[in-house]
């Protein structure tokens, strides 16, 4: 028997009290707990540091043989809730013991076309910020599994589910479980919380928008917002570069981009002060892919480009157009990785290696099980947005009433992100101010956004980009401080109202969060940029200011 499976009766003088051990009323928890439409699959108690099997995963998420470790002693909650008389949502709660509960909620969302959940953020979570772990929750957004049309091919409350529902849903049960399980410790839950990246990011925005009231606190990363054309712009580019015909005069072979790409960091990477192999602000920079053609000597005689691949190059690099000609998407990322338009080929046959335009044209957009994006155009594009199928598309600027209510927003985005272009972000935010016309010190008073120059999509890269990122998991324990984690900023601005002035980044050896740092720099609210002092050592957080771009 464990020390954890014991009730004890403590007698205070007239009266008894019976002090339920967690485990027991998690035990317990099963009969008592009451939500609408919401049946409970599993609960058990998990103690710190065990093995969590996770048997009903999605082979596209992990499973089935995929675990989790509690990082906190937990009471671990699966349930259904029913969304529509043909749609459900798998949640979890995990829901540490009342002496380890910072008394706050964490809410989690999603990547790519959702249906896995975010068991990374759910056990930072759990393991906290050093006073206590949060009770965090996931969600499957209402589908198991993250690749394949069938996930939505005839399942319009699917789609809804994860176009616009899932985050609320989970909000709402959530907080409800919460309420009931601690309701016997005489604690409630003091704040709200959601952190999310990539889709994870698109739903925390649409939330904000949509449920004002859901969240206090919402750590927003490499944010999907307007995702129709964030997916679809993968299928543009590929078309511009020639694909899907391999041998086309225009066409850029995969292994040629290594190139291109190291040419523009060559190009640009020492204008930002420091030579890092990372372009600081990459927007701010025009390309000329003239450099590349054969006979510059730049490339050789097997990568260089042909007058119609320096055409193609061109137009990579050029911002989304509708087929009306207007501007629609920002430029890709120069500097970054272009995999995600420039190899979809395998063994000489073209085949789209980005798999989310497929599947969600397939079986949300066109329901055609046939359709595949090789002749993928603006018109396909507009089509999708004009149906914006489960309102998954929502870009919606206007957060005023989150602003008011007092709610706050961190948001990040790296700034070699070839998922997401980290301009999108940089228009979403100064969409929302002059949405809600504010000045730059009132939008600061409630959502700062920072670039993380070097930066993939959410994680990985050459830069300092380490700043408890959401879905990644563990968080660094030595720097749970507000300076170094994002989340742990977010509390003290909810709960302190200390705005975060700067955050700043650990590059740690191999990417191993944890593991020996070799670099940290100061990141800044945008429109502030990080710049180098001019002569202190690079590796130092203290070297890196703020500063208003000239
Ligand atoms: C997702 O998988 C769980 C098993 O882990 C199952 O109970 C549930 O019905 C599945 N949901 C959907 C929408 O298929
Ligand atoms: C999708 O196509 C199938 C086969 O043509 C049809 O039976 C079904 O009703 C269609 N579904 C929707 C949502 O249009
Ligand atoms: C061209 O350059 C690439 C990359 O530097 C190298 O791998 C390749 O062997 C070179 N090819 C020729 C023909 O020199
Ligand atoms: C490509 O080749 C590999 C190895 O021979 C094979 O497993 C795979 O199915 C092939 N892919 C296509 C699309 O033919
Ligand atoms: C380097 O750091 C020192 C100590 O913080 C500071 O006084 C000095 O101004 C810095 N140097 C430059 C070039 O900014």
């Amino acid at each position: 028997m464990s020390a954890s499976t014991f009730s004890v009766v403590i007698l205070l003088g007239t009266f008894a009290r019976v002090v339920t051990s967690s485990a027991d009323a998690c035990a317990s928890f099963g009969s008592r707990l009451s939500i609408p439409k919401t049946a409970l699959i599993a609960h058990e108690y998990h103690p710190n540091g065990t093995s969590i099997p996770l048997p009903g995963t999605a082979p596209s998420c992990g499973g089935p043989d995929l675990h989790a470790t509690a990082t906190a002693s937990i009471c671990r909650l699966v349930l259904a809730t029913k969304t529509s008389p043909s749609s459900k949502l798998q949640i979890e709660a995990w829901l540490p013991d009342e002496q380890n509960w910072n008394a706050n909620l964490l809410f989690t969302g999603n990547g790519g076309i959702g249906g896995c959940i975010d068991y990374a953020t759910m056990q930072n979570g759990v393991a906290g910020l050093g006073r206590g772990g949060f009770a965090a929750f996931g969600t499957n957004a209402g589908h198991n599994g993250s690749v394949g049309h069938e996930l939505f091919l005839n399942r319009p409350e699917a789609i809804n589910d994860f176009g616009h529902r899932a985050v609320h849903v989970e909000a709402e049960v959530g907080k409800e479980i919460a309420r009931q399980y601690y309701d016997r410790t005489g604690k409630a839950a003091r704040k709200n919380y959601y952190a999310g990246c990539s889709t994870g990011g698109r739903q925390g925005f649409q939330n904000a928008q949509m449920h004002p009231q859901d969240f206090d606190g919402m750590l927003l990363g490499s944010p999907g917002v307007d995702w129709l054309h964030v997916v679809a712009s993968k299928g543009i580019l590929a078309r511009r570069i020639g694909w899907p015909d391999l041998n086309s005069p225009a066409y850029v072979r995969p292994e040629q981009w290594g190139g291109i790409v190291e040419a523009q960091v060559k190009q640009f990477d020492a204008l930002d002060g420091v030579e890092d192999g990372i372009i600081d602000e990459p927007t701010t920079h025009r390309f000329d892919p003239t450099i590349l053609a054969c006979g510059t000597g730049v490339l050789n005689a097997s990568l260089c480009l042909t007058p119609q691949q320096v055409e193609s190059v061109r137009r990579a690099y050029e911002p989304i157009a509708s087929s009306s000609g207007e501007i629609v998407y920002p430029a890709f990322e120069l500097g970054s990785r272009t995999d995600v338009f420039s190899e979809n080929q395998e063994n000489g046959t073209a085949r789209m290696g980005y798999t989310i335009l497929q599947d969600f044209w397939r079986g949300a957009v066109y329901n055609d099980t046939d359709w595949t994006p090789e002749s993928f155009s603006e018109a396909d594009m507009d089509f999708a947005v004009g149906i914006n199928p489960g309102l998954v598309n929502s870009a919606e600027k206007d957060l005023s009433s989150f602003y008011q209510r007092g709610g706050k927003i961190i948001s990040y985005h790296g700034r070699t992100d070839e998922t997401v272009t980290s301009a999108n972000s940089e228009q979403f935010f100064t969409g929302v101010q002059s949405a809600l016309d504010l000045t730059l010190e009132d939008i600061h008073s409630f959502y700062r956004l920072f670039f993380l120059p070097g930066m993939h999509h959410c994680s990985g890269g050459l830069g300092a980009w380490s700043i408890g990122n959401a879905m990644k998991y563990p968080y660094d324990k030595a720097l749970l401080d507000p300076k170094y984690n994002a989340l742990a900023a977010l509390v003290e601005w909810v709960e302190n109202d200390v705005p975060p002035e700067t955050l700043i980044g650990t590059k740690y050896k191999d990417d191993i969060v944890g593991g020996r740092i070799l670099a940290q720099r100061t990141h800044c609210p945008y429109p502030l940029v990080s710049k180098w002092d001019g002569g202190n050592d690079t590796k130092l957080a203290t070297s890196w200011e703020c500063r208003m771009p000239l």
